[in-house]
């Protein structure tokens, strides 16, 4: 067995205040190597710079979008970067949003949204799923372990989330698919609904609501859900987790 670091990669980073990079730090602290996907390279840039400041093991892989050539080109390069390591965990937390009535989504918007929430999410697990089988069991008998972020739009389709929501239950749609298949390997797939708005920098801009930003059962702290994506990560092969909701202490729900 490998007695390198292990590698977590997280796609979807956005520019470095929610879920993907708080669950970034998290892992490098923790001691994983840290490999980043996203689509801006400055802001990939920035967050790798914060995780390596505060000691940690962190690289930018920056993606012009997020397809299967993309997301496989990104990985090539990933093992070039760390041929001693093996990959442990992979995020798949990127999606793409459409709010809008039925009526005003474009053929467009519904191709960017089955794209990006379905389409690379396959592209991006075939590629976790074939290193992983390549790796040898943890000391807790794994051989790796793949998170899905997923959104009220998981469950419950809306007045303005129907392109959304279709991604949304394609993407849970294969990650139960992809549990079921990949347990008798030792490969531990889960997929986590957040039930709640998270607070990032967009969000944060977005409401403009002081009161919500600072009332922790309200709202959800990026930081506490990359806390659950460890938790998933370090469960035991007996009691495993497929899916998980997440949701602050006061959502009307
Ligand atoms: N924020 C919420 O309130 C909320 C609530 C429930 C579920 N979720 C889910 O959580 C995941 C995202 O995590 P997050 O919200 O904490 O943010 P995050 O980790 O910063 O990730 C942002 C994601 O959104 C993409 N994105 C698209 N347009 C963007 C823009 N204008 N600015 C920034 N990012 C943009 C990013 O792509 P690049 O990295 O390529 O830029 C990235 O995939 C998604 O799967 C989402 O469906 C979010
Ligand atoms: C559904 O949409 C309505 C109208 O925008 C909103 O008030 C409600 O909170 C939404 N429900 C859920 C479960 O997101
Ligand atoms: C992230 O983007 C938001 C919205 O554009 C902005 O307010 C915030 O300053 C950005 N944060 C970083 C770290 O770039």
């Amino acid at each position: 067995m490998s007695s390198a670091r292990p590698i977590i990669v997280v796609a979807g980073v956005g520019n470095g205040s929610g879920t993907g990079a708080a669950t970034a730090r998290l892992f490098a602290k923790e001691g994983y190597r840290v490999a980043l996907i996203a689509r801006n390279a400055d802001h990939l840039k920035n967050t790798a710079a914060g995780i390596t400041a505060a000691g940690g093991e962190a690289v930018p892989f920056p993606v012009q979008a997020y397809d299967a050539a993309s997301l496989t080109s990104a990985f090539n390069s990933i093992k070039s970067q760390w041929p001693d390591s093996v990959l442990r965990v992979a995020v798949w937390n990127a999606a793409h949003g459409v709010w809008k009535p039925f009526l005003q989504i474009t053929d467009e918007e519904v191709t960017e949204a089955l794209n990006t929430n379905v389409r690379a999410a396959f592209a991006f697990s075939r590629l976790a799923i074939t290193a992983f089988k390549e790796n040898d069991l943890s000391e807790i008998g794994k051989r790796g372990a793949l998170i899905f972020t997923g959104a009220t739009a998981s469950l419950r389709g809306n007045t303005t989330t129907s392109a959304f929501a279709a991604g949304k239950f394609g993407l849970r749609a294969l990650s139960q698919s992809l549990n079921k298949e990949f347990g008798k390997d030792n490969i531990h797939v889960s997929h986590a609904i957040i039930d709640g708005g998270i607070l990032t920098d967009r969000v944060r801009e977005r409401r403009n609501d002081p009161n919500w930003e600072a009332n922790e059962d309200v709202r959800l702290s990026p930081e506490s859900i990359a806390k659950s994506y460890l938790y998933l990560t370090n469960q035991d092969r007996s009691a495993w987790t497929w899916e998980l909701d997440l949701r602050p202490a006061h959502e009307k729900w």
